[in-house]
């Protein structure tokens, strides 16, 4: 009678532990598998394209054959040798974005209030990184615009100009969400060359990680139809900067025109 007793329980016991087994098996599986979902949807995360905003429905025809866009204020604008700002459009919220001037005009830093306090997380991290970077020109006005592209019409001629400098109300710095970045030991100066240098490559690095992009990329210049210019570096936002960096495209290739200008 023990003896059946005994072997009662023990089965009972084996059971309990085998269903104990087979309890965790499952269990381990279900989290490996739930595990594998999330990576499975952060991966896609990754691979899709943030939305950006429709190259023809963010601008209309203007009488000077130029595009006008219609949404001057987002952060995502795309303003280039196509697409002009509306006539007198100046940001409303333009601020000074504390950062060390290194010897440089405050005047000329002024930005959106967004892309200021952006700037300044990355002036911070540079600071942290031991990379000194001098805001050397920011918001202009179309008429400050204008008087910089005669000078230098004046001084380098027209094909220099139309290269590196925008024709006024279509250039970047009216939206005061473009900044020239250069660096101390670079004599604060805005060359190519700065692109060769310990900041111009931290610069160029980490950028995105603020939401600012390089927007006239060296390989680029056949889109943007700018010489390179390492020091210019343009607000979008992180998501978006951060996507453009990881796949190498610049605003024209994420935006780019569904209808052919039939003129
Ligand atoms: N240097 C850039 C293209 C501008 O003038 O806006
Ligand atoms: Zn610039």
């Amino acid at each position: 009678m023990r003896k059946v007793k005994k072997k009662t329980n023990r089965k009972f016991i084996l059971i309990l532990i085998t269903l104990f087994i087979v309890g965790l098996a499952l269990l381990v599986r279900k989290q490996n598998n739930f595990d594998f979902i999330l990576h499975k949807s952060e991966n896609k995360k990754e691979a899709t394209a943030p939305k950006f905003p429709n190259y023809d429905n963010t601008s209309t025809e203007a009488e000077d054959g130029l595009l006008e866009v219609t949404n001057p204020k987002s952060n995502l604008v795309l303003v280039n040798k196509e697409r002009k700002l509306p006539n007198g459009y100046e940001p409303t919220d333009l601020v000074y974005p504390i950062v060390p001037l290194h010897g440089v005009n405050k005047a000329k830093t002024l930005m959106r209030k967004e892309a200021a306090h952006a700037l300044e997380k990355l002036f911070e991290r540079a600071e942290k990184d031991g990379i000194q970077l001098t805001p050397v020109s920011a918001y202009r006005s179309f008429d400050r615009q204008q008087s910089l592209y005669n000078y230098y019409i004046q001084i380098h001629g027209e094909e220099w100009t139309h290269s590196y400098s925008a024709v006024p109300g279509t250039s970047e710095h009216q939206t005061g969400l473009a900044m020239d970045v250069s660096s101390p030991k670079f004599g604060n100066k805005l060359e190519k060359e700065f692109g060769e240098t310990k900041e111009g490559a931290w610069l160029a690095d980490h950028a995105h990680e603020y939401g600012f992009v390089i927007r006239y990329p060296e390989d680029k210049v056949n889109i943007t139809e700018y010489h390179y210019e390492p020091w210019h570096i343009r607000y979008i936002g992180i998501k978006y900067a951060t996507y453009l960096y990881k796949k190498d495209l610049v605003l024209e290739e994420v935006m780019k025109p569904k209808k052919k200008k039939t003129h």
